[in-house]
């Protein structure tokens, strides 16, 4: 879910809204706003995207008012209705509440409330947080801010809220456990929000508010933060934002995803600038450097990580293995997290996430951290949880990625890990001198590759057209490509709602095989490098089934061709290097199916950009 608040002197609701899009990444099955006049609290809440909420609130509303607070959301209790949206009020209506996360022991809270009397409209968790509050503060005669810490006090679960008392209206209270949380400060104002998006035209000033902490933001004095457990204040830590406006933006291409699919090639050059110099042979990434021991006498490495950037951790194992000769393993955070996993201090932990605020991969790395292990983080949000509780870390400077089908994120981490690859290999001498150089200066001309690989977005929708109508699809790759297929899988399923699967080409017959007849289409990465020869045989296994077949090869492959019903051709790279060449077309081909198809290919349905609930 997506928070965001004002209170100040501007009108809060085009604030609100504008800040509510900015975050629909984060769900976007309902919507709702709050105001307030100075006299008058007005609520409007509907189930849908923040444009519905827009298209409500001018009918039902009066949209004045300079305290607001807005809530965009992605169902966990209760299903996407009018009712379960937020904001949410107390039983008396005096107070209203956003939040993101979960409390999980809501259930038994809200048994006690409903034997005090109160009265329950929603099925959802945040409604008995907000009657605990209300009930806190009636019972204990409590200020809000003190209320809402008693009421956190009893609460399990994460969070991220914001509390307005309309007995108290010159304040919103905010707290975070698990959930991030930002502040903007302007003059004279404040600005409440899941993260700076919504108010980076305002002000380059935010506080992150860490976990465990609450703050009473009010209008003309200055904020206060405390520490929810013990009220120790805390000193506010102002920070500047990198971010700009145009980064947040459309720049002329249709959707979010496509252009950050376009954005390859400089992003990468990003994430490389300043850390590869292929003319000296030297690549260095300070939070490797200052922690090279650490990686060179690991025992292991264990990557965890969700969704796609799981994928990116399945690519680095093949590459730190064959580079490094360090074994590495590579889990689901979630599973990781709950399997009582063997966890030494000779581990070396990395944990990928593009948002930084996977609920999971923060899990993981707090029960990696209590075993020991070192952990280095790979995220792309500068300053996210993550990022902050990770020991050490690089980012991978991809920009903020908004489609909610991770793209060009994907590739940046491929990008990151690879370069830490091959600085430990070079320490650690695994990598022949010739191979070494001839990566990184393979690396620095892999922009020009994206670029040219690009260019099968002409090829790509024209298969598009045929095969948008199919129901399922194969997806297949061998050694480094065998990630890309399951990466290329998980586009296409997001964003079109096509049942696709991913497999090592090998492991078809041991399944998959029996699905293929002529109305499958099998997508098979197939470049020259790597096992082309026992590629080509697992696409003759699909021929002779008639199976429709698809082909990435390399640009010039004549063998593929002559077998493929399509070929997409890009270009040639080293094996290692090839996923960030091969992922491009399978990028560009779920997103022309999903244009095709009619699908909301930036949010597509029940997913979330960012997910801070487990
Ligand atoms: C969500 C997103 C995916 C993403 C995954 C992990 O499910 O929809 O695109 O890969 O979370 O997110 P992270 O931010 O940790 O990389």
């Amino acid at each position: 879910c997506g928070i965001v608040g004002y209170i100040g002197y501007r009108e809060a609701y085009p604030i609100v809204i504008k800040g509510l899009k900015r975050l629909e990444y984060r769900g976007y099955d309902s919507a709702g706003v709050m105001l307030y006049d100075g006299e008058n609290l007005k609520l409007c809440k509907t189930k849908g995207k923040v444009s519905d909420l827009e298209a409500k609130a001018v009918k039902e509303i009066t949209t004045s008012g300079s305290i607001g607070i807005g809530h965009t959301r992605w169902a966990t209790h209760g299903v996407p209705n009018d009712v379960n949206s937020h904001p949410h009020l107390s039983n008396s209506g005096n107070l209203a509440i956003i939040h993101n996360g979960i409390i999980e022991n809501y259930a038994p809270l809200k048994e006690e409330l409903i034997k005090r009397g109160y009265v329950f409209h929603s099925d959802t968790d945040s409604e008995v947080l907000v009657n605990l509050i209300e009930d806190i503060q009636i019972k204990e005669k409590l200020k809000l801010g003190k209320a809402i810490q008693v009421a956190l006090n009893q609460v399990v679960g994460a969070y991220a809220i914001a509390v307005f008392d309309r007995n108290n209206p010159e304040e919103i209270v905010a707290a975070r456990l698990g959930s991030p949380l930002a502040i903007g400060v302007g003059e004279g104002e404040y600005f409440i929000a899941s993260d700076a998006s919504p108010f980076i035209e305002y002000t380059s000033n935010a506080i992150y508010l860490e976990d465990g902490e609450i703050a009473n933001i009010r209008l003309h004095k200055p904020m206060k933060i405390r520490k929810i457990k013990d009220d120790t204040l805390v000193d506010p830590y102002i920070q500047e934002l990198q971010m700009n406006l145009e980064q947040i933006e459309k720049g002329g291409y249709d959707h979010f995803m496509l252009k950050e699919i376009y954005e390859q090639p400089n992003v990468i050059k990003d994430t490389y600038r300043g850390r590869l110099h292929s003319n000296e042979g030297i690549i260095q990434m300070a939070g490797v450097e200052d922690h090279l021991e650490k990686f060179l006498h690991a025992d292991r490495i264990i990557i965890v990580a969700c969704g796609t950037s799981w994928h990116a951790g399945l690519v680095a194992e093949y590459v730190f293995e064959e580079f490094t000769r360090i074994p590495v393993e590579v889990e689901y955070a979630s599973e990781f997290r709950y399997r009582n996993p063997i966890i030494s201090s000779k581990d070396v932990v990395i944990a990928i996430s593009q948002s930084g605020e996977t609920a999971d991969t923060m899990a993981a790395i707090k029960l990696a951290k209590e075993h020991g292990a070192f952990v280095f983080g790979v995220c792309n949000v500068v300053g996210s949880s993550i990022s902050r509780e990770s020991h050490a870390g690089a980012y991978t400077h991809a920009g903020p990625e908004i489609g909610v089908a991770s793209t060009k994120a994907f590739t940046t981490q491929i990008t990151v890990l690879t370069m830490i690859a091959l600085r430990l290999a070079k320490a650690k001498g695994t990598l022949s001198n010739s191979d070494f150089h001839m990566y990184l200066q393979e690396l620095e001309i892999i922009p020009e590759k994206v670029k040219e690989a690009l260019e099968t977005a002409v090829t790509t929708k024209k298969i598009a057209t045929t095969f948008k109508d199919a129901h399922n699809c194969l997806y297949l790759g061998r050694g480094y490509n065998f990630p890309v297929a399951l990466e290329g899988a998980l586009k296409l399923k997001e964003i079109s709602y096509i049942h696709a699967e991913g497999y090592p080409a090998a492991e078809m017959k041991h399944g998959p095989i029996a699905l293929i007849d002529e109305q499958m289409p099998v997508i098979v990465i197939a470049p020259k490098q790597g096992h082309y020869d026992k590629i080509v045989s697992n696409i003759q296994e699909i021929k002779s089934r008639s199976g429709r077949i698809i082909a990435v090869v390399t640009k010039g492959d004549t063998q593929v061709r002559e077998l493929a019903d399509y070929v997409i051709e890009v270009p040639e790279t080293s094996d290692a290097l090839s996923p960030l060449i091969t992922t491009i077309p399978l990028q560009l081909l779920s997103y022309y199916i999903a244009v095709f198809r009619g699908c909301n290919v930036d949010q597509p349905r029940n997913l979330a950009k960012s997910v801070t609930v487990e």
